[in-house]
């Protein structure tokens, strides 16, 4: 799949405020910690240096973001988890407000989380994990960030990230290495969208 048209549409602080659910219009979302690379991925995925606002320091998505893709499905880029420096009612709130859409947005067909390829399992991650799973929510992990690794270093890291999940899931879900700098992880993932979109809505 390609992506032709890619449009902001709006930014929602809270599930009530997303676009109106329309049936045939499925949703993509981007979740994980703070920095990991959420909007850069988004941008690299529609061929846009700026449609998601990013940043290099932590804390700057902080909002439901809708991008319309093809005029047929969404891509949503939500705020990261787990950033320390904000005030922790504040932090709080987007942490409510991301679960309530994860859990109860209609249209919302798969989630994309994101995991920092450089560094060990992080606990954070795991407890995110283990909440999605939990709640039954369908979810891929896209590594990020692999330009800055040599593929050694990447494959040992990917090995240690499986044995942490190994010792709580039997089944790991899908995993995909990225860059938003080199493109890697770009087919794989408008494929793997392109075969969720046509399967439920064909
Ligand atoms: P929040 O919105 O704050 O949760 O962050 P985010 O997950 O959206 O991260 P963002 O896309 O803003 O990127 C954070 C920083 O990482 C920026 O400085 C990016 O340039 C950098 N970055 C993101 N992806 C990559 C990548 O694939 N490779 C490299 N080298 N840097 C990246
Ligand atoms: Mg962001």
């Amino acid at each position: 799949m390609k992506i032709n048209i890619s449009k902001f549409i709006l930014s929602a602080p809270n599930l009530k405020n997303c676009p109106a659910v329309v049936s045939n219009m499925p949703e993509f979302a981007f979740i994980g910690r703070s920095n990991v690379g959420k909007s850069s991925l988004i941008n690299m995925l529609c061929n846009h240096k700026d449609l998601a606002k990013t940043s290099s320091k932590p804390g700057k998505t902080r909002l439901i973001n809708f991008f319309l893709i093809n005029d047929a499905w969404y891509i949503v880029d939500l705020p990261g988890y787990g950033y320390a420096k904000v005030a922790k009612a504040q932090r709080e709130k987007w942490e409510t407000e991301t679960r309530n859409y994860l859990l109860r947005r209609e249209n919302l067909q798969h989630i994309f989380l994101l995991i920092d390829s450089r560094i060990p399992p992080q606990a954070i991650d795991i407890e995110f994990m283990e909440w999605l799973s939990k709640n039954q929510r369908p979810f891929s992990i896209l590594f990020t960030k692999c330009d800055k690794l040599s593929s050694n270093k990447i494959r040992s890291n990917l090995k240690a990230f499986q044995a942490e999940l190994s010792q709580r899931w039997t089944e790991l879900p899908l995993a995909l290495l990225t860059s938003a700098e080199t493109k890697k992880g770009k087919e794989e993932i408008l494929q793997l969208i392109e075969e969720m979109t046509s399967h439920d809505f064909s």
